[in-house]
């Protein structure tokens, strides 16, 4: 820790609700925790959620990062010193950790170990995206993950696929043996193709439901809807077999709005910290299950990587310091972001 600084910059939410970078100290490792030196930072839509509505004053920003282990605290293996790592911290909370500065605190369980042929860059946008899917499609739909596919493929419906998480679950899911079903902005079409997608329908379609029971016949029994929002839980559930399933979302819908022989299954990533919050208001205890689940993902995950078998979501760089994340923020909350994600290097601020 001798040769680290003592402070460094990060990006922190004001009192009234805005992001600004200040400086703040370089963090020591508590126990169970390790240091990580970020080279490369990627942009979400909590971020800017988290600092327009949730954070409070000088909560540091960010969840997803990718850098080096620097130090251990008490407890953790100081062989994890020098590895390439990157993974999920619950950013927007918290005001010593976050991943929108250059060392940040962190629970080793949640990042994986970044191998060789994966570029920091490229993994630094897998953070909440691979933590949701894997919450959403092994623990939650329970269907058999990439070392054990399904023998027969079984229809799955992954709504708005072209989002960081509807990439990723993509590829997941074809690894597993399904066969996914999913929908995109026509541009998008070639590429959620190019991830393994059997069928891409445009959400805006009028007949878009109708298209997809036809492509299903009319057997659709499992769904992810990628965005929740916008009128698609309505269009996913529609979209279902007679016989109705299951559809997880990454927003809460109330199930009494949709048909309800389709049970809604939100999930929310922060269960996987293993740690106790409050969200809008609602506290959400601590799940030590999603903690463990989240934590053996992780070395699935760098297995899976090394085999080279998982696309990245195409990078575009912002530069400009830590101010540009708050263009990214804007650029993100207008919708102006289609399947890519806002990255940014934090090695030498
Ligand atoms: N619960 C959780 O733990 C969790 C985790 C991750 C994300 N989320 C939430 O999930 C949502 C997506 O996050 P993300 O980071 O994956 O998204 P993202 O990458 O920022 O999503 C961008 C994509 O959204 C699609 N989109 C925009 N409006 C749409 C609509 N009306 N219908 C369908 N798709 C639409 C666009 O698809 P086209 O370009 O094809 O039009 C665009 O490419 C956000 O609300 C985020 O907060 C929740």
């Amino acid at each position: 820790m001798s040769s680290l600084p003592s402070v460094q910059k990060a990006l922190t939410a004001t009192a009234d609700h805005k992001a600004e970078v200040t400086q703040v100290e370089v963090p020591k490792p508590n126990k169970g925790e390790v240091i990580i030196k970020n080279e490369w930072v990627a942009l979400n839509p909590t971020d800017w959620k988290h600092i327009a509505f949730i954070s409070t004053q000088g909560a540091i920003s960010g969840c997803d990062l990718a850098g080096t282990i620097v130090s251990t605290g008490e407890g953790v293996s100081e062989s994890l010193v020098g590895k390439r790592v990157a993974g999920l911290v619950h950013g927007g909370v918290y005001k010593d950790r976050g991943a929108f500065q250059q060392y940040t605190r962190a629970d080793p369980s949640l990042q994986f170990i970044v191998p060789d042929n994966v570029e920091l860059k490229d993994a630094s946008t897998l953070g909440v995206a691979t933590f949701t899917s894997n919450l959403a499609l092994y623990k939650t739909l329970g269907l058999p993950t990439p070392d054990k596919p399904l023998s027969q493929p079984k229809d799955i419906l992954i709504w708005s696929g072209a989002t960081s998480v509807g990439q990723h679950a993509i590829q997941l899911a074809k690894l597993s043996g399904l066969r996914v079903i999913t929908t995109a902005s026509e541009k998008n079409h070639a590429l959620l193709r190019s991830l393994g997608a059997d069928e891409v329908f445009d959400y805006k379609d009028e007949q878009v439901v109708q298209k997809i029971k036809k492509a299903t016949n009319n057997q659709l029994e499992l769904g992810l809807d990628c965005i929740s929002e916008k009128g698609s839980v309505e269009l996913s559930t529609d979209s279902f077999g007679s016989n109705g399933g299951r559809l997880t979302l990454l927003l809460p819908y109330a199930q009494e709005k949709v048909r309800s022989d389709v049970k809604l299954q939100p999930v929310l990533a922060y269960t996987i910290t293993g740690t106790e919050f409050t969200l809008f208001g609602k506290r959400y205890p601590a799940i030590p299950e999603d903690h463990e689940d989240a934590a053996n993902w992780t070395k699935k995950l760098t297995q899976i990587l090394a085999s080279g078998k998982l696309k990245f979501i195409k990078t575009t760089e912002l530069k400009g310091g830590l101010e540009s994340i708050i263009e990214g923020f804007e650029k993100l909350s207008s919708g102006k972001v289609s399947g890519e994600k806002l990255v940014y290097n934090v090695s030498s601020l």
